[in-house]
């Protein structure tokens, strides 16, 4: 173990079975100071994600960025709903991540570009937690108008806005968001780890 759970998951997480703390000590925090953020603090992040397993090493993830203050800002800040643009105007950088539906070598689709994309923006999240950095993802914003606004072309699926930030206290954040500044819980690993056929368990969600 190269460092030890945080304070502020040890009162909420608690493991079943030693792992890497980074893991368990990565969240999704949603208050930020609202600074600006070099180009050489955000490309370790990407740097990251660049090294994310894919099937045939396709590598299918493409993120498209915009940074604070910057003429791309608002291309990606106007996409959200009004929930999400309450706290990331304190983001530092919007991340669209996307992903391409077939193979370089053949143009073929791939069953798991979503899947490998997915192991990428994990990689650069997990890189952002151990930089102390806020790394949220979201759902929260409209698809169809990332993919004109963006001219995200067909062939690219469209996965997930996320937020990057720096940590700030909690005033940061509008009242009703700042009791809800928690990491959360799991379900239990028997709910979602099944040796053998298919079972149908894990039916209480774990807040
Ligand atoms: C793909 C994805 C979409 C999400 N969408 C939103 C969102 O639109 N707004 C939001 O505030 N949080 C969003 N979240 C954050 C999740 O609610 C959060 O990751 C989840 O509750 C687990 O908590 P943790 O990340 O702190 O461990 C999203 C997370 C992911 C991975």
């Amino acid at each position: 173990m190269n460092h030890p759970f945080s304070e502020e998951v040890k009162k909420v997480r608690q493991n079943e079975y030693a792992i890497q703390p980074l893991i368990i000590n990565r969240w999704s925090p949603r208050s930020m100071t609202g600074e600006e953020m070099t180009e050489a603090e955000l490309m370790p992040l990407f740097e990251a994600a660049r090294w994310a397993p894919s099937s045939y090493n396709n590598q299918p993830w493409r993120f498209l960025y915009a940074r604070k203050n910057t003429p791309s800002w608002p291309l990606f800040f106007d996409l959200m709903i009004d929930f999400n643009k309450g706290w990331t105007k304190n983001a530092s950088a919007l991340a669209l991540i996307i992903s391409a539906k077939n193979f370089e070598h053949n143009n073929k689709p791939s069953k798991t570009h979503s899947f490998d994309t997915g192991a990428a923006w994990m990689a650069l999240a997990l890189e952002g937690a151990s930089r102390g950095l806020v790394i949220h993802g979201m759902e929260g914003f409209d698809f169809e108008k990332a993919r004109s606004s963006l001219e995200i072309p067909e062939d690219y699926q469209i996965e997930a806005l996320i937020a990057i930030g720096k940590r700030a206290p909690l005033d940061k954040l509008p009242e009703e968001l700042q009791k809800r500044e928690l990491p959360s819980s799991r379900k239990a690993i028997d709910d979602f780890a099944f040796e053998g056929k298919f079972l149908k368990r894990g039916k209480v969600k774990v807040a």
